[in-house]
């Protein structure tokens, strides 16, 4: 089942996030990798500056989560993480597409580009990469992160929604 997740569930969404991305330990570059993951005051932070959850759960339980932000004229998927033991099940596929269905904007997700499982998950979800001079027009455009994250980072955007943005103008 799909829910809208609100601040008490803050501490569940952390322990998700950092159990998900053990799945990045010696695959991104190790001057990235810092443990935690994500600290809760980031966290908290990123909540404050709009980022909105939603999240799987099951037996009463949250076991993923997947967040929307919308900056300026898009909306960015941030923070897609399904526990360990839960992936590959079909759930990270259905919050995906449950939070395509709410965001009215051009759709941007970023990610390492060493996270090659999740690049094929996004295009198996209607994305597509885009360029590496389009990327880096827009990752300081739509996100705050160091350089270094910035050239180790891959930019996907939804096909669908950035057509129909296109025919628009
Ligand atoms: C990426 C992620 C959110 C997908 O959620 P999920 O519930 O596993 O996704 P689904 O079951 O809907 O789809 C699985 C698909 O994702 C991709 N995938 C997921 N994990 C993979 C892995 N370890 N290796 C290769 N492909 C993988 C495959 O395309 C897979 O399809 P398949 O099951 O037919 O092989 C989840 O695997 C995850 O949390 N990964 C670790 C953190 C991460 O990379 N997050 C993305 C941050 S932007």
């Amino acid at each position: 089942m799909i829910r809208a997740c609100d601040k008490k569930d803050i501490p569940i969404i952390q322990a998700i996030i950092n159990d998900g991305a053990q799945a990045y330990k010696g695959v991104i570059p190790d001057d990235c990798w810092h443990e935690p993951y994500m600290p809760l005051d980031e966290l908290r932070r990123e909540v404050k500056d709009g980022v909105k959850f939603w999240g799987w759960e099951e037996d009463g339980k949250l076991v993923g989560v997947m967040g929307l932000q919308d900056v300026k004229d898009v909306t960015l998927i941030r923070h897609a993480y399904i526990r360990t033991a839960a992936r590959s099940k079909g759930i990270g596929g259905k919050l995906l597409e449950y939070l395509k269905g709410k965001a009215t904007r051009p759709i941007l997700i970023g990610t390492w580009a060493a996270a090659t499982w999740a690049i094929g998950f996004y295009e198996k979800h209607g994305f597509r990469l885009v360029s590496t001079a389009e990327r880096d027009k827009l990752l300081p455009k739509y996100w705050r992160a160091p350089q270094r994250q910035f050239d180790s980072s891959v930019v996907l955007v939804e096909v669908e929604k950035a057509n129909k943005a296109h025919e628009g103008h």
